[in-house]
């Protein structure tokens, strides 16, 4: 039976992600508009940014967070191609984000020595394998694969190497052991549901220690400078951005951080996420005809929910295109690299209901295509 209920919103990509419940652009605060950032006004605003980020985070004391270029992307390289160099590297990567950041660092950085750890999409490597002597680059949340790492605990305290982690797809939505991450990067289109544009980068002081002792070989372009002199440009952990920012941008992220707030904070948002992935879990729990890529729950992810039907490449495909036709749920097929197959954006900007009336939408469009 085709359902009748169709989800109010069907936006359920993983990137950029849906917009919060009640999202109304009409209520961004925008008066820095068409002025300078580096305005008194600009700057405050940019500051918040950094500021009400890590307070909402709770970021142990000493932590620095700053807006830079180019996304999630941009925040990632500019750690690597500015940390890296002076001791051992160890990269974990199961899918294609952590697979990009294992290339550069081999083909681009050419470090010599990297110890490589992968696994296939749906697994985690052997993450017990973590030298505290070495600087280790990881993925929090594999969002092709829908597998994250479930704790810290393989990260030594006293470690000497520092730990670099892309967290795009986890920051706000799953338990993070900051104190155990020298390196934290995300963007904010993602769980935050705001506008892809900047990169947030955050350092623990002793990220900051490796930049001001350390000068990598290789040619430093001005958006990736962190430091002058031998000493960390502290402006840039205070809304004096490197380059020119889209005030736009800032006043919807400042927006959606209020929505965090009005949640319950970050443990508000951790719950809806992980009531979505509930909703998702028991659907596939009375099928055998769908299954999480991730089989081992405790690594799989509550964000980007990675699911594959018994169906054949072709068919699937036909059935994301359905659900899109249908209007009941757009964007949801499997990332290109990834084992075909079903992702379903669980983060909190979503809504658990809309997610009970795509499910019997799921199943309608499966036995049409088989
Ligand atoms: C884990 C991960 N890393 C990096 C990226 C790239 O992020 P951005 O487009 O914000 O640079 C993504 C985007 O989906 C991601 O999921």
């Amino acid at each position: 039976m085709k359902p009748t209920q169709k989800p109010a919103n069907p936006n359920f990509s993983s990137g950029p992600c849906s917009k919060r419940p009640g999202y109304d652009i009409s209520s961004l605060d925008i008066q820095s508009l068409g002025r300078s950032h580096r305005s008194s006004l600009g700057k405050n605003l940019l500051g918040r940014v950094c500021s009400e980020t890590a307070e909402i985070l709770g970021l142990p004391k000493g932590y620095r967070v700053g807006v830079v270029p180019a996304s999630d992307t941009g925040a990632v390289e500019m750690a690597l191609w500015s940390l890296l160099g002076p001791r051992k590297v160890q990269m974990f990567a199961w899918e294609s984000f952590g697979e990009g950041w294992v290339s550069d660092v081999l083909k681009q950085l050419k470090l010599e020595g990297v110890e490589t750890f992968t696994a296939d999409y749906g697994q985690l490597p052997d993450m017990s394998k973590a030298d505290p002597s070495a600087d280790i680059v990881f993925t929090w949340n594999g969002t092709t694969s829908g597998v994250k790492v479930p704790t810290g605990d393989w990260i030594a305290d006293d470690r000497e190497g520092l730990t670099i982690c892309d967290a795009t797809s986890s920051v706000f939505a799953m338990e993070m052991p900051w104190e155990k991450l020298d390196v934290i990067t995300f963007s904010w289109q993602k769980v935050l549901g705001g506008e892809g544009a900047h990169g947030m980068l955050i350092l623990s002081p002793r990220a900051v220690e490796r930049l001001e002792s350390y000068t990598p070989s290789w040619p430093m372009p001005k958006i990736f400078r962190m430091t002058k002199g031998g000493k960390l440009i502290e402006g840039i952990f205070k809304g004096e951005t490197i380059n020119t920012p889209s005030m736009l941008c800032v006043a919807d992220y400042l927006d959606a951080l209020d929505w965090v707030k009005s949640v319950g904070g970050q443990q508000g948002t951790i719950a809806r996420s992980e009531a979505n992935l509930a909703v998702i879990e028991a659907f596939v729990a009375a099928r055998d005809w769908i299954s999480f890529l991730a089989a081992d729950k405790a690594i799989r992810s509550n964000t980007s929910v990675c699911l594959t039907l018994s169906l054949d490449d072709e068919q699937v495909k036909k059935v994301v295109k359905l659900l899109d036709q249908e209007g009941v749920a757009y964007d949801i097929g499997a990332y290109r690299d990834a084992p075909a197959g079903l992702r379903i954006w669980c983060g909190a900007t979503i809504d658990s209901n809309d997610l009970e009336l795509l499910m019997p939408w799921i199943e309608w469009a499966y036995n049409e295509v088989r």
